[in-house]
């Protein structure tokens, strides 16, 4: 059975987007009318649209609060909210800003609502730290937990990236040593999991995941939860030296030294350990943190902060000066070769990393210094991947020289008439999945898909009414489509080039004889965005299967073919390209098509037809008709 002790602080959160409006509402929640705000120098603004949502509930204004909260400014700041006779102060800040009101708080016994714009989570704690005279004091005090804390995803977000990034490592910090702090228990355990779960998701989404924002802020609530319940070790106390005695810079420091100070107990609290590996997906917690703040672009060196060389013994001989329980004990020596290589930024030797997850880190640590964030993410994430593939399948040798062998052959395929890559992401429905991503973020809109490798860069001007298919035999087809907008408005004189293979399945980039361009073309939609044109029904086509792509599909049994359809390239100023086919309903393979191009909203109907055409042209017997409407998005 395990034994705990667990305390809970109790405060108010209200976690959302835009909560910053119902400010005045949670001060009148707490029978408070008579609030002082304090704002960040920098947050100058925020603070008056915080005096403005409380409207006379606003008695008085200071923005002057100071890193470690100096005694002078928490004078200063008593006496305005003596004059204006506050019974409530709203913070809106960080750390500081927070610091200043629990001092206040602390003398007075005023409320407090505070509005956190970084990840430092100290609003949720009982602890204040102060500065007087040179000296720090520290206390841990009921009276010193806000009443109510306001998390503002919208507010959190202007958050630069470099600061969010270490903001958002120094909460990752609290709910790690939480996991293996002397007072840990079941409930701040797992809290300090799902903070670790939303951190790591929010830095890694940090520059294309719309919810990264809210990810960090939850996990920074958590986090600093954990802070409040639980004592931390080792790693605290490092970065309070490192800040305390040589004025290194808070955030970063947690940043640089929180992977060095988990390796250092890594062996000493191994359960800890695996569930942190586990909550962020990796086998070595300590090296996943590394990666993950080289991922973020974040700081890994000591030396990058600032700090002298020269200084690292010493600053390992205050760091064991007084000793605090943590789960390794603490030697000098330790600590010295512990900053030693958080200095150099070494990526930290992990517990039980085998050679190849040390040489997959070495690889992945080469690629630190990419410039291009996003470059950056793509090739730290893809490399560890490739590994597991490897690892995973046991690779051999002469099997990866087949791979090799594969890639240069695909590679060779490739002409200006031939993209044997793009029917390799074809046939192993990367394509469609690249597509997939890219369209949903524009529900309203026709469905996209694949571009494919017959496509030819300016195809031949045609008017309104042509035949695209130059009289080549075949089912004739008459298509009247219209363009229109989400809003269903008509996008006139949008560009629209259309594609498609000859009765036998073939483009006419696959005919060399052929005389010209021949079934594809450029025409516009008119005024009402409508555009009509002749064709020949498309039939179903192997995909090109003499190359190395052919070969994978017939060691795996697949058929080369694609189902019916007609491709359509769509460009309107002001609006989204679209990029797709129309099916054929009833042809062959659309439930197995060789590229997975098939989307049920793009099978339609071309529908028969016998009698007159809508062009007048004579017509023996069976005609087809394909009606539709694209839908398009507008751009900004
Ligand atoms: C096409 O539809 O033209 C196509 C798409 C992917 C691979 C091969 C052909
Ligand atoms: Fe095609």
């Amino acid at each position: 059975m395990e034994e705990f002790t667990y305390t809970a602080q109790p405060a108010r959160i209200v976690f959302g987007s835009g909560t910053l409006e119902r400010v005045a509402d949670e001060v009148t929640r707490l029978g408070r009318s008579r609030v002082l705000v304090l704002a960040g120098e920098h947050l100058r603004a925020v603070g008056d649209r915080v005096e403005k949502i409380l409207g006379p509930l606003a008695a008085g204004r200071f923005d002057g609060a100071a890193m470690h909260t100096p005694v002078e400014v928490t004078d200063e700041a008593l006496a305005v909210l003596r004059e204006t006779g506050a019974d409530c102060v709203v913070a809106v800040g960080g750390g500081s800003t927070t610091g200043l009101a629990k001092a206040l708080a602390f003398r007075t016994g005023v409320d407090q609502v505070v509005l956190p714009t970084t990840y430092a989570g100290s609003e949720v704690t009982p602890v204040l730290g102060e500065t007087g005279n040179g000296v720090k004091t520290t206390r841990s005090d009921p009276a010193i937990l806000p009443e109510t804390v306001i998390y503002d995803v919208e507010l959190s977000a202007e958050l630069p990236r470099a600061l969010a990034v270490t903001s958002a490592v120094n909460a990752l910090a609290h709910a790690v040593e939480a996991l293996y702090s002397a007072d840990a228990n079941p409930v701040v355990d797992g809290m300090a999991l799902d903070a670790i779960r939303h951190l790591a998701r929010g830095l890694r989404g940090l520059d294309a995941d719309p919810d990264a924002r809210a990810d960090l802020l939850r996990g920074a609530w958590l986090a600093g939860t954990c802070l409040g319940a639980v004592g931390m070790g080792l790693h605290h106390k490092l970065c309070h030296t490192l800040g305390g005695s040589f004025g290194l810079p808070h955030a970063p420091t947690h940043t640089v030294v929180l992977p060095h100070a988990m390796a250092y107990n890594s062996a000493a609290a191994p359960e800890a350990m695996r569930r942190v590996a586990e909550a962020l997906g990796a086998a070595d917690a300590p090296t996943a943190v590394f990666d993950l703040v080289v991922e973020a672009g974040g700081p890994t060196s000591l030396r990058e902060l600032g700090l002298a060389e020269a200084d690292l013994d010493r600053a390992a001989g205050l760091a064991v000066a007084r000793p605090y329980p943590n789960p390794a004990p603490l030697t000098r020596e330790g600590l010295a070769g512990l900053l030693h290589r958080a200095w150099a930024g070494e990526r930290p030797a992990g517990g039980a990393v085998s050679p190849i997850e040390a040489l997959t880190a070495q690889v992945v640590a080469t690629f630190a210094g990419t410039e291009d964030a996003r470059l950056r993410r793509l090739l730290t994430d893809l490399v560890p991947r490739l590994h597991a593939f490897a690892v995973d399948n046991d690779l051999t040798q002469a099997e990866w020289q087949q791979g090799i062998d594969f890639l240069t052959r695909t590679g060779q395929a490739c002409s200006d008439t031939r993209q044997e890559f793009v029917l390799l992401s074809d046939t192993l429905g990367l394509s469609s999945v690249v597509d997939v991503l890219d369209n949903s973020r524009t529900p309203d809109t026709t469905p996209s898909a694949v571009l494919g490798p017959f496509y030819v860069e300016g195809p031949p001007e045609l008017p309104q009414g042509a035949d695209v298919s130059a009289g080549l035999p075949g089912t004739p087809l008459y298509v009247d489509v219209t363009v229109t907008d989400t809003e269903d408005r008509p996008v006139a004189d949008a560009v629209v080039d259309v594609w498609q293979s000859n009765e036998d399945g073939f483009y006419d980039v696959q005919l060399p004889d052929l005389d010209g361009p021949v079934l594809r073309g450029r025409l516009r939609t008119d005024a009402g965005g409508r555009l009509r044109f002749r064709s020949i029904l498309p039939s179903e086509y192997p995909i090109p299967d003499d190359g190395p792509v052919g070969a994978m599909l017939r060691a795996a049994g697949r058929h080369p073919y694609r189902a019916p359809h007609l491709h359509f390239m769509i460009d309107a100023p002001g609006h989204r390209r679209l990029i797709t086919q129309l099916f054929v309903r009833g042809g062959r393979y659309l439930d197995s098509d060789a590229v997975f191009g098939v989307k049920e909203d793009l099978v339609v109907d071309f529908a028969s037809r016998t009698g007159p055409t809508p062009d007048g042209a004579p017509v023996a017997g069976e005609w087809r008709e394909l009606r539709y409407t694209f839908r398009i998005a507008t751009t900004g």
